[in-house]
């Protein structure tokens, strides 16, 4: 089964969009599409055509045509099901089928068709499936938008309400007898402050006392620019040049927290403070379920917001386990964190660096100690003397505190990418590329802690089928590291913070 590509083309054979799925020159993709036409008969609602090369399944798309190319081998009755999951993919996602709007679509038209196709190979997947995954893509996507749209609201009325306060001080310095920009500017009153310190206060950001924290990223300091633009002294005002003045100062930094948003979580803008909490986990289990190694590597990594937010002390909760190894960063109180599981600033007169991605607290947990495994896997290979194993794998969910998302057990298919499968918990795919079975399981948690898998696999060397990969995330910790409290010294109260968690698999082998 082999479909070469996935074309929408129009009645006169010129290709619209066209995803080639195997290596084919241009000139023959689009000879082929040319051709089609001559060889369609009208009036069935989709048929298919061969060539001496090639079969072509199609069905039209109001004026257009959905066309599969597919080589004379390719399993017309799958083929044709693929058709129709292209089809709906294609009216779900454009509003009319024309080739307007198809092109308008084409980046996420294409996108869809890579997720039903691969290498020629169909994925086992549906209209469903299809959308959540490319919804998900641009999930992300959304999200930035909307907090680029209000910001932009956020920044114009704040534009809106300087301009007011300008035009009022201006009013009063004049009653006073006295030129308002003759004044002292920074005097003036606090109106840069509230939501948008952080970007708009560039010599707090500049001149903060920042230790040598081995940041993973920090924003550039800001730049000059910003600091000097704003309004020329000794020259008369009026109300439009004093809007313009600030509107270059709202807008710049606005267009610097959006671009900086699109980049990668690590180096977001956070107003107040944010942890991120991570933890990966490696193990290496043998057959008999004897455990080698595992190991936990976790980075507790801070950003504060703003000047505000800078002298901070935060709480932590961890597991209780002596053999949990932590590490602090030199500049940060080590004795509060052995006695109280605090974080705080050696000297807690001076505030954290703001802005900047700081690694406070590390730590490393390994063991050899089987019980302490999260999740156990258990694979059983047994030749059928007929040149295939039966293969037989469960999983256990040893850590119950813990619930495990998008599970994957890749099982490695040694002799040809295929598997029957007689019973399965969750689903399961064959990845030809990759040659394994993947075992999907979106959630494993304490009310659902096992399942199984039964399958048939050619090959039968029983080592084969080794070693056993396993992924997951999870939102909460093997050592449980999580903050618990965040406390302002500056003003003595508590603090808000926001947090992510997340506990990854790296590498995590059976085998
Ligand atoms: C101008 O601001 C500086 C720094 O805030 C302050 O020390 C100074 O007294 C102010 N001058 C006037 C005239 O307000
Ligand atoms: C348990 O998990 C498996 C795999 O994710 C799933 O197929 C099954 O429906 C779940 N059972 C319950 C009761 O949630
Ligand atoms: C386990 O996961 C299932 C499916 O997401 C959920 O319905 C159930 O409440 C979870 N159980 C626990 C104990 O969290």
């Amino acid at each position: 089964m082999v479909v070469l590509a996935a074309a929408i083309v129009t009645k006169s054979g010129k290709a619209v969009i066209s995803r080639q799925f195997r290596e084919m020159q241009r000139s023959r993709i689009e000879g082929l599409l040319a051709s089609f036409p001559k060889l369609t008969s009208t009036g069935h609602q989709h048929t298919t055509v061969e060539t001496e090369h090639v079969r072509y399944v199609y069905q039209p798309l109001e004026e257009l045509f959905m066309v599969l190319i597919t080589n004379r081998q390719s399993n017309i009755l799958q083929d044709i099901e693929s058709l129709h999951l292209f089809a709906r993919v294609v009216t779900d996602i454009c509003r009319s089928c024309d080739e307007q709007d198809i092109l308008r679509n084409a980046f996420e038209l294409l996108c869809a068709f890579d997720e039903i196709i691969s290498e020629g190979y169909r994925e086992n997947v549906n209209l469903a499936q299809v959308k959540s995954i490319i919804e998900m893509e641009s999930h992300e996507e959304r999200i930035q938008e909307i907090i680029a749209k209000n910001k932009e609201q956020e920044a114009k009325e704040e534009l809106k309400r300087r301009a007011k306060q300008f035009e009022m001080q201006k009013k009063e310095a004049q009653k006073r007898g006295q030129g308002f920009m003759q004044g002292n500017f920074s005097s003036q009153g606090n109106y840069m402050g509230g939501r948008f310190s952080p970007a708009l206060e560039p010599t707090v950001q500049t001149t903060i006392d920042s230790p040598a924290f081995n940041s993973r990223s920090s924003t550039p300091p800001a730049s000059s620019g910003t600091k000097a633009r704003g309004m020329q002294l000794g020259r008369k005002p009026k109300s439009t040049d004093l809007f313009e003045a600030i509107k270059t100062e709202v807008e710049e930094p606005l267009l610097k927290s959006s671009r900086s948003a699109a980049s990668s979580t690590i180096t977001k803008e956070v107003e107040g403070l944010h942890v991120w909490i991570e933890e990966r986990v490696s193990m290496a289990a043998n057959r008999d379920g004897g455990l080698e190694q595992m190991e936990v590597r976790g980075v507790l990594t801070l950003r504060v917001g703003d000047a505000a937010n800078a002298r901070v002390r935060l709480t932590l909760q961890a597991a209780d386990d002596p053999a949990i190894n932590f590490k602090t960063h030199p500049n940060v109180d080590k004795n509060a964190f052995k006695n109280d599981k605090m974080v705080q600033m050696r000297d807690v007169s001076r505030p954290f660096p703001v802005q900047q991605n700081l690694e406070v607290v590390r730590w490393k947990f390994s063991t050899r100690d089987e019980t302490a495994v999260p999740l156990s896997i258990n694979c059983w290979p047994s030749p059928a003397g007929d040149g295939t194993c039966d293969v037989n794998i469960e999983y256990e969910l040893e850590a119950d505190h813990l619930e495990l998302r998008d599970v994957v057990v890749s099982i490695p298919l040694p002799a040809e990418p295929a598997a029957t499968v007689h019973s399965a918990d969750g689903s399961y795919f064959v990845d030809r590329q990759r040659r394994v079975l993947d075992w999907q399981l979106p959630v494993i948690n304490s009310s659902n802690k096992s399942g199984s898998l039964e399958c048939n696999v050619p090959g039968e060397d029983a080592n084969g089928f080794f070693p056993v990969m396993v992924s997951f995330v999870s939102e909460r910790l093997i050592c449980d590291v999580d903050v618990i409290e965040a406390h302002n010294l500056e003003t003595d109260s508590p603090a808000q913070i926001t947090k992510e968690i997340l506990l990854a698999a790296d590498d995590y082998t059976i085998g």
